[in-house]
């Protein structure tokens, strides 16, 4: 197979699929699952989810990798290829833009955890179990300007250090080894946070669903929090899908990577729900420190916990490094195709790019007044771009995918190239159905009403 140098491939089936699940778990399923299930009320929330999961993750994934397989391009090369001429390279631009704006404000948190890891090798935490002294550590933490922005600045060349690299030796080679450890590690400290004095009540608010609880607003976040944890809807899983060969069963794989996301999602729920039950912690309210509360409180509990605790902060980071060198690819993917510039410019280039936009978002936990209300009070810079460009841009962009792919491209064209070397693809008629209906449907009913209730009532 002949490749532009510049582009790389994929090695195997297996490098692929741990590639896909290393792009998709990350901080959305171990720090923004849990706080988001905190936040909506618990287990009617998880159920949600998982419908989410099923009826609009697994379409749009299959979606997003085969026409990235297809034209083997960058988000926006290859809807222009699809289709000529029209409006629908937008939806590649509002990608490529929502991949620098995401990339921005996750590099934040990924470089707080960076911060943890250091704590917790110096035994800061050892023998603390209060929520208040472990709320102190943190809010004192993030308000740091000086520490923040150097460890954002430090994931963000780290990030690029990777993307240098290229894509079958940077980043397969990387979650080969760690996500499986992730995996073990998770299940160890779960087995710990649910047998922690007072973790039932966790495990209750995790798992006994009360009705009564579920809306719309709870529905939108589940739509969001699920197409962010499966990277989808920037066309992340197009550009990876460019990389992937046209042996491999683009069906398989999408079930695989979104079987293992949804498993480690729920799987750090009963790490971390158990722990903030266990220390009296408010789930409710705790927001984006959430993690960074509890976890020190379970190591503490446990014999060789700091042990525990560098190893679960370090696969952390592996983890969401897995899942920034993704997002930061598209943009950068994109720069190399259509600019034609070199990898290494763009990287450079991109890098910064979203450095600067990364700055605020660093001030907006307690370091700066100015974006921590930056959009009203108590509405930070950095609140502000994760729900647009964490929730709101993805549901868009999933939209347009599916309705493109449903009603543009057609998903005979979907089936032609999952069946292009002798793979099968199941139950083609319901998938039709889901793209062309259930999926954009069920989405711009969500977004619709949102936008009608937040904004225009
Ligand atoms: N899914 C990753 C996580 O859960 C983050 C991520 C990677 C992402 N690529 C993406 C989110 C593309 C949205 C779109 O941490």
């Amino acid at each position: 197979m002949i490749e532009n140098q510049d582009r790389g491939a994929w090695s195997s089936k297996l490098g692929f699929i741990l590639a896909g699940a290393g792009s998709a778990i990350g901080l959305g399923n171990i720090w923004r699952f849990p706080t988001i299930v905190g936040e909506n009320g618990g287990a009617v929330f998880v159920i949600v989810y998982l419908l989410c999961v099923l009826l609009l993750g697994l379409p749009v994934m299959i979606a997003e990798l085969s026409i990235g397989r297809k034209t083997k391009k960058n988000p926006v090369g290859a809807i222009i290829e699809l289709a000529p001429g029209s409006s629908w390279k937008y939806v590649g631009y509002l990608g490529v833009l929502t991949g620098l704006i995401i990339f921005s404000w996750y590099s934040v948190i990924a470089g707080w955890v960076v911060g943890y890891l250091y704590k917790t090798v110096a035994g800061e935490f050892n023998n603390i179990v209060d929520p208040a002294i472990t709320g102190t550590i943190f809010e004192n933490f993030v308000a740091d300007p000086v520490i923040t922005i150097f460890l954002t600045a430090f994931f963000i060349g780290l990030t690029s250090y990777v993307l240098l690299k290229g894509v079958s030796g940077g980043i397969e080679k990387t979650s080969k080894i760690l996500m499986p450890l992730l995996l073990v590690l998770l299940v160890v400290l779960a087995i710990r946070a649910m047998t922690l004095d007072g973790a039932s009540a966790g495990l209750d608010f995790y798992l006994s669903p009360d009705f009564s609880k579920l809306n719309i607003k709870m529905v939108l976040a589940a739509m969001g929090q699920a197409l962010f944890s499966l990277s989808l809807g920037m066309g992340t899983m197009i550009t990876y899908g460019s990389y992937l060969s046209k042996k491999e069963d683009i069906v398989s794989s999408a079930v695989w990577v979104c079987g293992f996301d949804t498993g480690i999602a729920i799987l750090s729920g009963f790490v971390v729900l158990p722990a903030v039950f266990a220390m009296g912690i408010d789930p409710s309210t705790a927001g984006p420190g959430l993690i960074f509360q509890a976890l020190p409180g379970i190591f503490s509990e446990m014999p060789g916990g700091q042990m525990f605790g560098v190893g679960l902060f370090t696969l952390i980071g592996i983890a969401a490094l897995t899942s920034t060198v993704s997002i930061l690819e598209v943009p950068v993917a994109y720069v190399v195709d259509e600019l034609k510039w070199s990898r290494r410019k763009s990287v450079i280039s991109m890098a910064l790019v979203s450095f600067v936009l990364a700055v605020p978002s660093a001030l907006s936990n307690g370091a700066s007044d100015f974006f921590g209300n930056l959009f009203g009070e108590g509405q930070s810079y950095f609140t502000v771009m994760s729900t647009v460009f964490g929730d709101l841009t993805l549901a868009l962009g999933s939209l347009f995918i599916a309705v493109f792919v449903g009603w543009i491209w057609k998903s005979k064209n979907v089936f032609k190239e999952v069946e292009e070397e002798g793979n099968v693809f199941p139950m083609k008629g319901v998938y039709e159905i889901m793209v062309k209906y259930v999926s954009p449907i069920f989405i711009a009913i969500v977004f619709g009403y949102t936008v009608w209730d937040q904004i225009l009532k």
